[in-house]
């Protein structure tokens, strides 16, 4: 109704006036052109290149689970295979159980150094009791939290030292 009080280009809604003949600023084409070329690129590259944050992270994950598992035997006793025939790995039960006390790869620190002479005896039956029941008051028994076959394992490790 009031749009008939005009009769140039201009269109009104609620007082504000568009001017349609103002072409815009050269710079801003060029910058309005740009970004449409440069989102094309980015999404084909996104879809085509194949790259994607999940498999970036795999890959470090991987890469980091590498050096996490040859690290342990290097640290602790490189001559002594990490795993058993039965799959236990007895540095890996070794470090979480015992280097709190006897240090890594046995080398003593607030108990007995397992790599040295042993009071209790040194030969597999010994040490599997000093695992199994504990030793004095310090040395806790692992009867209820190992089973025999890592117990085993770990008599086997200390041996090894
Ligand atoms: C809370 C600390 C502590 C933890 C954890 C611990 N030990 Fe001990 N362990 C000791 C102490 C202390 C002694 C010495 C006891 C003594 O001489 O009366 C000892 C003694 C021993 C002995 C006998 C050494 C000898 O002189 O004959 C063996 C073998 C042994 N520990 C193995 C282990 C193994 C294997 C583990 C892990 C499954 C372990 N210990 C966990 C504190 C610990």
């Amino acid at each position: 109704m009031s749009a008939k009080k005009h009769d140039n280009h201009d269109e009104h809604a609620d007082g504000i006036v568009e001017d349609r003949k103002q072409v815009p600023p050269l710079y801003f084409k060029i910058l309005f052109y740009a970004l449409i070329i440069w989102a094309i690129g980015f999404s084909a590259y996104y879809l085509l290149s194949g790259w994607s944050s999940e498999k970036e992270f795999d890959k470090k994950m991987t890469a980091y689970q590498q050096t996490y598992t040859q690290a342990a035997p290097a640290s602790a006793a490189a001559a002594t295979p990490a795993a058993t025939s039965t799959g236990i790995h007895a540095v890996n039960i070794y470090n979480a159980n015992c280097a709190s006390c006897h240090g890594t790869g046995g080398s003593g620190g607030f108990a007995t150094d397992l790599s040295g002479n042993y009071s209790y005896g040194k030969d597999a039956t010994s040490i599997r009791t000093s695992i199994a029941n504990g030793r004095g008051s310090m040395m806790p028994g692992f009867a209820d939290t190992l089973s025999a076959a890592e117990i085993d394992a770990l008599a086997n490790y200390l041996l090894n030292l």
